[in-house]
């Protein structure tokens, strides 16, 4: 028999997720000398400079196995949002825990709910673990509609995936509308508020989810090392929830989920306060421009509490490819269902500027046909 006919039909149906492309993979195609790369929302002040100095002194212990509880990591997560210990999951990414998540709460006859233009991973866990992925149609100017998400829940309902800021549109729910969702969604429903980009959010009105565990809602609380401190290629994330909760995840777990550098790494980046200041002045001042530039070359955006902004090129898919041809890769939109546009990381200047200098071109040239 084919293996694709012994599994869900919605697994043998998914589509894998594509990352933003490697450099490495431009390199060997086009032979282009130095890319820059503004795909997958990086810091692009490279890692904390302590977590590197803290991984280097333990790379001596790599014939051993990490601690399986990620115990001082946990300790000291739990001591920065002032839970307990026993509220943290930690995780190989924050994508693990999704994935968990719908492992453990979905399954064929039941659904979850999330914004249309969210993050992918939320359909792909879903039809991985064979429940209905339900995406709710945004508001106009690509804004949450959480009231629609609420009308959308039903009793087979199990997650709804929210992701604050939202990849890829960087638009945000604030707290009002947050706060009427919250008072209508039903107890069998897990409410996962996906903060991978929480660090970088100004607006005053932004919902903290982790001020609403009240140990009555289901709600789980996910971030990650992968952005603001720039750990990305380490993979550690978690999640804080109730005690519960974290048990349940525990026991679905791979035994050492959270590899020795990355648990190493963590702890330092946590502390590291001068490279989470560097990161925000540089994402400020490079999303100032990009916004100037965009204006500038009769772009339109929407306006991004992230570490990314997504433009409408007309065509993204073809604006991506001839990007790449001038060394800069940026990250089309189809899988999200917006053709029309890319989305694009803040970089550091002059990669912004490489960006800016080679989309005028580009637009340009397909002004001209
Ligand atoms: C909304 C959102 N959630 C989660 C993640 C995954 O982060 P991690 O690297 O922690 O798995 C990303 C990564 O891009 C993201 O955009």
């Amino acid at each position: 028999m084919k293996p694709e006919e012994l599994v869900l039909p919605t697994v043998a149906a998914l589509t894998p997720y594509e990352p933003g492309k490697p450099i490495e993979e431009l390199q060997r195609e086009l032979g282009i000398g130095e890319p820059v790369k503004l795909a997958s929302n990086e810091n692009p002040l490279g890692p904390s400079p302590r977590a590197l100095a803290a991984i280097k002194a333990a790379l001596n212990d790599l014939n051993r196995y990490p601690d399986g509880g990620s115990w001082a990591l946990r300790q000291a997560v739990a001591a920065r949002h002032q839970v307990a210990p026993e509220q943290i999951f930690m995780a190989s990414g924050s994508v693990e825990v999704l994935n968990l998540l719908a492992f453990l709460f979905v399954r064929p006859g039941l659904n979850t709910v999330f914004s249309e233009h969210g993050f992918a991973i939320y359909a792909l866990a879903t039809a991985a673990a064979g429940g209905e992925a339900r995406a709710v149609p945004m508001r106009p100017g690509y804004q949450f509609d959480l009231d629609r998400i609420g009308d959308t829940i039903d009793r087979n309902t199990r997650i709804i995936f929210l992701d604050n800021p939202n990849n890829p549109t960087g638009s945000i729910f604030r707290r009002a509308e947050w706060e009427r969702l919250l008072a209508r969604v039903p107890d069998h429903v897990v409410i996962v508020a996906d903060e991978a980009y929480f660090e970088f959010v100004r607006a005053a009105d932004y919902p903290d989810s982790l001020n609403y565990h009240d140990g009555r809602r289901l709600i789980v609380t996910l971030r990650t090392f992968s952005k603001i401190y720039g750990l990305a290629g380490l993979r550690v994330g978690y999640a804080v929830a109730s005690g519960a909760m974290v048990r349940l995840l525990n026991q679905v777990r791979q035994p050492f989920n959270v590899t020795l550098p990355a648990q190493i790494g963590a702890i330092a980046a946590l502390d590291d306060a001068e490279h989470v200041r560097n990161t925000l002045k540089v994402n400020a001042d490079g999303m100032a421009y990009l916004e100037r530039e965009l204006t500038r070359l009769g772009i339109d955006y929407v306006p991004s509490q992230a570490n990314f902004i997504m433009a409408d090129v007309g065509d993204g898919r073809a604006v991506f490819d001839a990007l790449l041809r001038h060394g800069v890769i940026v990250r089309p939109l189809g899988a999200y269902a917006l053709p029309r546009h890319v989305r694009i990381s803040i970089g550091l200047e002059e990669e912004n500027r490489r960006l800016i200098t080679a989309l005028e071109q580009v637009m340009s040239a397909r002004a001209k046909g």
